[in-house]
């Protein structure tokens, strides 16, 4: 069944109130980063910094970053994780929502491990200084390559099939084994979008609990694997905390199976999918919540089966940076069909957010340069990209926009640049960190030079 994940942009809140108690927040239930507020010049302000200024100094598209908002959703985590779950844990950052290295760099200085998926998310996090002890290597199809990269470095590598098992057990080194975590699909279906379900059992990735006793027996008896833990993840965009309060008790029902099978399991992973608000309509559990309803529930089935906590690893991506992230547009012309739509477009679009196109994502959208102006009218934002679909935000409630208009999107530091595309050759956006009124840049805007970087001109075609 599709979830679809359309809902109405209306009866919003005006105007528009940044977070009332910004240290008690969960950053996953504010639409605006936790710093945000309106200045005296009714402008939206960011880290101690004037969004549309920033504009000015930087450019526009911008992504904008604030450190704060980032910084507080992993205290949150962790010290959630300390506070209700009674054996060890670490969570990992699932870095496909976001990677690059001062992401990475923040994150890390916070004590999060990290989740890649490629041999360049991986890249990544190690150019950023973080410890492989704290890496995992995810993914359903890795090459010998990146595993030879992973197994070199000595990360921790989530298994996902029979042939990366064989694989890895030719390249790994009996004198220094590889730590290995096993990737099950654990059978418990959520309401989320069709496309970031992985749970259930009709799904791509990780082994099929069939399969499991032969891989157990097969890891037990390879000299270069240390199966020493069990991974699972349920999908993406959750609001309900059943899905993970069922996992606690599946996980520990195999881990037992494991440590029968003779594998030292001492860790478990229960993935990530903790859901972040998106517009007033979403109403996900805070990271406190979330974190105690799966602690408790490991905890629980280990009690329930005389078994040793695990150490307890989660891997949120969406819920640690999604609300720190705004993108900031400006308002470039408008077209009026009678009696059916009014557009307004902006200066991005899908390259640089392709969640609306892919998964009618809807958003919410402020004016910030008139904060407190009264929502007037019905619009459809479009991008400029040339593909009808190319719509940012359909039907959205704005006060009326005129061209130079600061339009920023909120809660878009979650998979918008790590899905972000040259499309058209439109150069994807700068990105800055901002803090404390200072705004740095994490990633340069790409120039029309960048987007030939790569293209060769064959001597024969040459003018
Ligand atoms: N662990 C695994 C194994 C995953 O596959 C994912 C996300 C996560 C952790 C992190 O999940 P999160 O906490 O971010 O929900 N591009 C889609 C989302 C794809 C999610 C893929 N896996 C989107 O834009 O909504």
């Amino acid at each position: 069944m599709i979830i679809s994940t359309e809902k109405s942009t209306q009866n919003l809140t005006y105007p528009y109130l940044p977070p009332s108690n910004s240290s008690t927040t969960s950053p996953n239930q504010s639409l605006l980063p936790l710093t945000a507020k309106t200045n005296d010049r009714d402008r939206l302000e960011v880290g101690g910094c004037d969004v549309t200024e920033l504009l000015q100094q930087f450019g526009s598209p911008l992504y904008i970053l604030d450190e704060v908002t980032l910084r507080t959703a992993c205290g949150q985590y962790r010290d959630a994780f300390k506070h209700y779950y009674p054996g060890s844990s670490q969570v990992i950052y699932a870095s496909k929502a976001w990677s690059c290295l001062a992401v990475c760099a923040v994150i890390a200085q916070e004590g999060l491990g990290f989740d890649v998926v490629s041999g360049g998310e991986l890249y990544t996090t190690l150019e950023a200084g973080v410890s492989p002890e704290k890496i995992y290597f995810h993914g359903n199809n890795k090459s010998r390559e990146e595993l030879q990269f992973a197994v070199d470095k000595d990360c921790a590598i989530i298994v996902d099939n029979w042939l990366e098992l064989q694989i890895l057990a030719e390249i790994t080194d009996p004198a220094k084994p590889t730590r290995i975590l096993l990737r099950l699909t654990p059978g418990i279906e959520c309401h989320t979008h069709e496309y970031i379900r992985t749970g259930h059992i009709d799904s791509k990735f990780g082994f099929d609990p069939n399969q499991l006793p032969e891989v157990f027996k097969f890891v037990a008896q390879q000299p270069g694997l240390n199966g020493i833990g069990l991974h699972a993840h349920i999908g993406s965009q959750i609001f309900e905390r059943q899905p993970h309060q069922d996992l606690g008790g599946v996980l520990v029902d195999w881990m037992a199976k494991a440590l029968d099978a003779g594998l030292p399991i001492s860790e478990l992973n229960i993935g990530g999918g903790l859901g972040i608000r998106y517009t007033e309509a979403d109403d996900p559990p805070s990271i406190e919540e979330w974190v105690k309803t799966a602690a408790e529930s490991v905890a629980k089935a280990c009690d329930d089966r005389g078994l040793a906590y695990p150490k307890l690893i989660s891997e949120p991506g969406r819920s640690l940076i999604g609300s720190a992230c705004i993108t900031a547009y400006t308002v470039g012309g408008r077209k009026t069909i009678p009696d059916i739509r009014t557009y307004i477009t902006v200066d991005g679009g899908m390259s640089d957010n392709p969640r609306p196109i892919t998964y009618q994502s809807v958003y919410r959208a402020v004016v910030g340069n008139r904060m407190s102006a009264k929502p007037s009218e019905i619009v459809t934002v479009a991008g400029k990209h040339c593909e009808s679909g190319d719509i940012v935000l359909k039907d959205a409630h704005l006060p009326l926009t005129e061209p130079g208009d600061t339009l920023i999107i909120l809660a878009t530091g979650a998979y918008n640049y790590s899905m972000a595309s040259n499309y058209n050759r439109i150069g994807r956006p700068a990105a800055v960190l901002v803090k404390d009124g200072d705004a740095t840049i994490i990633i340069n805007r790409e120039t029309y030079a960048d987007l030939l970087r790569q293209d060769r001109l064959p001597q024969r075609l040459k003018p």
